[in-house]
């Protein structure tokens, strides 16, 4: 098959008929997740949820609606989101149990940034990618994280080897910030994630559809070849060291 047939072709494939595959102890896992947000949900107020709207954090969402559990979700609005997250966290908000609550940058840090930077800036070195990440991710953060005993986000084992040990709870900064973090899905595999939004049909992201695997801002996500890393697509001009934005980096 020509490579123009290939493509075309598979621009009609849905991520759910491409990735749907559920690992043989996939019931075991689902109930464990289950578990530790009912557990969370129970033992840690407040609690929130980070969610990018990424597949995972799409099926613990609706994890936390279907077990009718009281944890709002919290989404930070970078102001460099693709239109088609934009959609996606519009009707999320119109249908979603749990409240959704929109983190966005202060604005007059953004345009001096922009006018003092430029537009492109974090193509133009490690540091300025950071200072953006600054100031449209980490500050809209601490504003989600503020006075939380915990959060949970959809960080999973086989993202990368930066997260392969990635556990379920991590307690590490209980005694720095007295913050925990729940990662219900930390063992689930891509096939299970699909398996789950295929089985209760969770609205996606459809850049899902087009190789993008892992979904940031547009300006720092790029679709995926045959054969690359999960998140070969994000930050893709820099060092795989340098590949994270903060949001989970240890202080
Ligand atoms: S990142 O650090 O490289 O940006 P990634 O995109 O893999 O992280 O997402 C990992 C988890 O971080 C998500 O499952 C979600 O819990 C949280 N997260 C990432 N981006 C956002 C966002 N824009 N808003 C809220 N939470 C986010
Ligand atoms: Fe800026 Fe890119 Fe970081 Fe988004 S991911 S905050 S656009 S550097």
């Amino acid at each position: 098959m020509t490579s123009s047939l290939i493509a075309s072709r598979n621009a009609l494939i849905k991520a759910t008929e491409l990735n749907a595959k559920a690992s043989p102890d996939f019931a075991a896992k689902l109930a464990e997740t289950q578990a530790l947000l009912k557990r969370a949900a129970a033992e840690f107020t407040p609690l929130t949820q980070a969610s990018s709207l990424g597949a995972e954090d799409v099926v613990i969402t609706h994890l936390i609606n279907h077990l009718q559990l009281d944890i709002p979700v919290f989404v930070l609005e970078t102001g460099a989101l693709h239109t088609e997250t934009l959609a996606l966290l519009e009707r999320t908000q119109a249908h979603s149990r749990a409240p959704i609550h929109v983190f966005r940058p202060v604005l007059a840090s953004v345009i001096q940034f922009v006018r003092d930077k430029g537009q492109d800036a974090m193509y133009q070195s490690i540091a300025l990618r950071k200072e953006c990440c600054g100031i449209r991710k980490m500050e809209p953060l601490a504003r989600a994280l503020k006075g939380q005993r915990a959060w949970i986000t959809g960080l999973r084992q086989a993202q990368s080897s930066a997260r392969a040990e990635v556990p379920m709870q991590d307690d590490s900064e209980v005694a720095t910030k007295n913050l925990s973090k729940f990662n219900p899905l930390a063992r689930w595999t891509w096939g299970d994630v699909w398996h789950y939004i295929a089985e209760h049909q969770v609205d996606y992201n459809p850049l899902h559809d087009q190789f993008f695997p892992s979904i940031g801002c547009a300006p720092c996500s790029r679709a995926i070849s045959l054969g690359e890393e999960f998140r070969a697509g994000r930050w893709w001009w820099e060092d795989e060291s340098a590949k994270e934005c903060g949001l989970h980096v240890k202080s």
